[in-house]
């Protein structure tokens, strides 16, 4: 049995990632705030190997709680592989940082770094001894690379997620049966993350022209296209420790 644990199934990426290793056959273990109807309708006609677990993440003191509840829908005897993928994400707030509220900056912070990075904490010290395969993909961001404009709060988030990314990998390795962990880029994908792109003003971010573009020509990806991708992509990368890909390096 393979399990995937995915934060964010409810829409957009999260949820075409979810569905397309359901279609697979494999066990996947959910975590947003509301339920995705697509996946919620796809079990009752079909008996999947799903769990959903409602849970904000943003609330960083209880996330014990959560893995708890996660491990706990796992038969680690049965387990082949376990991989964590964090997904969900914000991009608020989109605005020059001094007109961004306390709570709106520690919001971004605590769902798009500290959350993954204490549920990864969690996930390497309860599968330390598991001789099976074991792998963390953190969905970053080319503006984890590339500085933006009204962005300062979700280009941070992403930096330090890829350096996340490369100093645990240095840790895993000295391990006797390290966890692989890669940080993984989308590309542009059309979901409500780009909605809310799309709706901030010019003053606020100058790109903005730019992403109602991509809409408006058809250049974004499909949430399904992206997620078959990554899948692809990780399984062309299974071996990779601490590296930092884009989807769209690969034809
Ligand atoms: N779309 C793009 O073009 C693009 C590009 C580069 C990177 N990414 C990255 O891809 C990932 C997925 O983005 P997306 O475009 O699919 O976004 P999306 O459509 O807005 O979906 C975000 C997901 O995150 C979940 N989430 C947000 N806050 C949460 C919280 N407090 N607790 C639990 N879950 C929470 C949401 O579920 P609930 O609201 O139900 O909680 C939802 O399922 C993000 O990490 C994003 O940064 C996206």
């Amino acid at each position: 049995m393979k399990y995937y644990i995915i934060t964010g199934t409810s829409k957009g990426l999260g949820e075409a990632l979810a569905l397309e290793l359901l279609i697979k056959g494999h066990h996947v273990i959910g975590v947003s705030r509301s339920q995705s109807d697509k996946i919620e309708d796809r079990v009752r006609l079909k008996n999947d190997n799903w769990h959903h677990i409602t849970w904000d993440i943003s609330h960083i003191e209880k996330l014990t709680s959560l893995m708890e509840a996660v491990f706990s829908c796992i038969d680690f005897k049965q387990a082949l592989s376990i991989c964590l993928i964090n997904n969900a994400g914000v991009v608020t707030p989109v605005k020059v940082i001094e007109k961004c509220e306390d709570d709106e900056i520690m919001e971004a912070f605590n769902i798009n770094t500290m959350a993954p990075i204490l549920m990864t904490s969690k996930f390497i010290k309860k599968l330390k001894s598991l001789e099976i395969d074991k792998h963390v993909v953190n969905i970053s961001s080319g503006a984890g690379k590339h500085p933006y404009d009204g962005w300062s709060c979700y280009c941070s988030t992403k930096a330090a997620m890829d350096m996340f990314t490369r100093c645990v990998a240095l840790e895993q390795k000295k391990t006797a049966f390290p966890v692989k962990i890669i940080s993984l880029a989308p590309g542009v994908v059309d979901t409500q993350m780009q909605g809310v792109i799309r709706a901030s003003t010019k003053e606020d971010f100058s790109n903005v022209e730019r992403f109602i573009d991509y809409k408006e020509k058809g250049s974004l990806l499909s949430p399904e296209a992206a997620a078959k991708k990554i899948l692809e992509v990780m399984e062309i990368e299974a071996m990779s420790q601490g590296q930092l890909l884009d989807i769209r390096d690969y034809k």
